[in-house]
């Protein structure tokens, strides 16, 4: 069985953090969100995995990724360059996948517990398709599946205005080489887009078999800043605490943290987990980081709060303020003018930018 991890659509809900970069590349809880999806498939027993590439910046993929080998898989890179729906880019990957079931994985998408029985069930089943299905309060936002009373799927539809069921389709699709021919009759749909929902219809329509579950942990896609914070949550929950790094006098730490080599706590700071801090950071003195917090490589915070945010590598953050539910890019500075005249916000803030006073 092989792996299709998609790489590519612009992200345009999570700007400016996606003006130089995919949006599957901001980590969670210090990993970017798309090694999730790989390792998923990788611990289901799948190593070769094509990764689709789209046009916002994809040589810092192959940067990260490489052939894949430090992380225990095979990878290929495919480009699809600008976003023309899912089922193009499953699409592309025709030549790679062969005759192989494979399995899809949205590279924004994150779930808890894994695939590895389910990869296991479809391998052996002679279903044409499978797909995660999870219960939301939102599913016009979806892909949504119409079951009848035996559970089997009758239909399917890609973000209904007025929704059948609150049964939502996960990022995530097992297939079989049919998956090609219902792509080839494909439209584009209002969207502009060839969307798999519609693909996996097709299946239906064509008489073959696409089976289902239901997910019982969490599910989470990962389009706004608002997920994002919500993802960080849902991983650090479940964090193992370490440390690698240094605390000075009168650190208090309390819940679960991990804080990797070369970063130091300086005195009379308060730690309170989960929480994740990378490598060569200085937090202190007289600093609070709390729960749900992710801080990546190389970053500063003088004094003040943070709390329920994401601070990626090389931020400074230098304000004495209470900073919450927040998301600051790399290299950002976030710094107080309160010995400077004139008083006042002063701001150098990039396209997209979302500031909250
Ligand atoms: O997250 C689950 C949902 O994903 C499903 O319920 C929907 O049925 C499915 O259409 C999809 O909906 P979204 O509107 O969330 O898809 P989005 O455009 O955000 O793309 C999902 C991922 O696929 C994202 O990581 C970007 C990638 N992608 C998307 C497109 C359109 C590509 O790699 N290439 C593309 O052309």
């Amino acid at each position: 069985m092989k792996g299709v991890i998609l790489h590519g659509g612009r992200g345009t809900r999570l700007r400016p953090l996606t003006h130089t970069g995919p949006k599957q590349l901001i980590p969670i809880a210090n990993k970017p969100m798309s090694q999730y999806a790989l390792e998923d498939l990788r611990n289901s027993g799948i190593t070769d995995i094509a990764v689709v590439l789209g046009d916002v910046a994809p040589e810092k993929v192959i940067e990260y990724y490489g052939d894949g080998s430090k992380f225990g898989v095979r990878l290929t890179y495919i480009h699809q360059g600008e976003p023309r729906g899912i089922a193009h880019a499953v699409g592309l990957a025709r030549d790679f996948v062969g005759d192989d079931p494979f399995i899809v994985y949205l590279g924004d998408n994150l779930i808890k517990g894994g695939i590895k029985s389910h990869v296991e069930d479809f391998r052996k089943s002679s279903a044409a398709a499978h797909i995660a299905l999870c219960h939301v309060r939102n599913p016009e936002a979806f892909g949504v599946a119409e079951l009848d009373n035996k559970g089997r799927i009758m239909r399917l539809v890609e973000k209904p205005k007025t929704p059948s069921s609150d049964l939502a389709l996960v990022g995530i699709y097992m297939f079989r080489s049919s998956i090609f021919d219902a792509i080839d009759r494909l439209r584009p749909s209002w969207r502009g887009e060839l969307e798999i929902t519609d693909a996996i219809q097709g299946l239906l329509e064509m008489g073959l078999e696409v089976s289902s579950h239901v997910i019982s942990g969490w599910w989470k896609d990962t389009g706004r800043p608002e997920d994002i914070l919500e993802a960080n949550h849902l991983i650090l929950s479940d964090l193992t605490s370490y440390n690698k790094g240094k605390l000075e006098d009168e650190v208090a730490v309390t819940g679960k943290i991990a804080i990797e080599e070369g970063t130091v706590i300086k005195s009379k700071s308060t730690l309170r987990g989960p929480l994740i801090i990378g490598r060569d950071c200085e937090v202190g003195p007289c600093t609070y980081v709390g729960p749900y917090t992710s801080i990546g490589d190389n970053v500063v915070i003088r004094g003040g709060e943070v709390e329920n945010s994401i601070v990626l590598s090389n931020a400074l953050i230098d304000c004495g303020k209470r900073i919450v539910d927040s998301l600051v890019g790399r290299e950002s500075r976030v710094v107080s003018n309160e010995t400077t005249l004139p008083k006042g916000y002063r701001l150098v803030i990039g396209e997209n930018t979302s500031i909250t006073l």
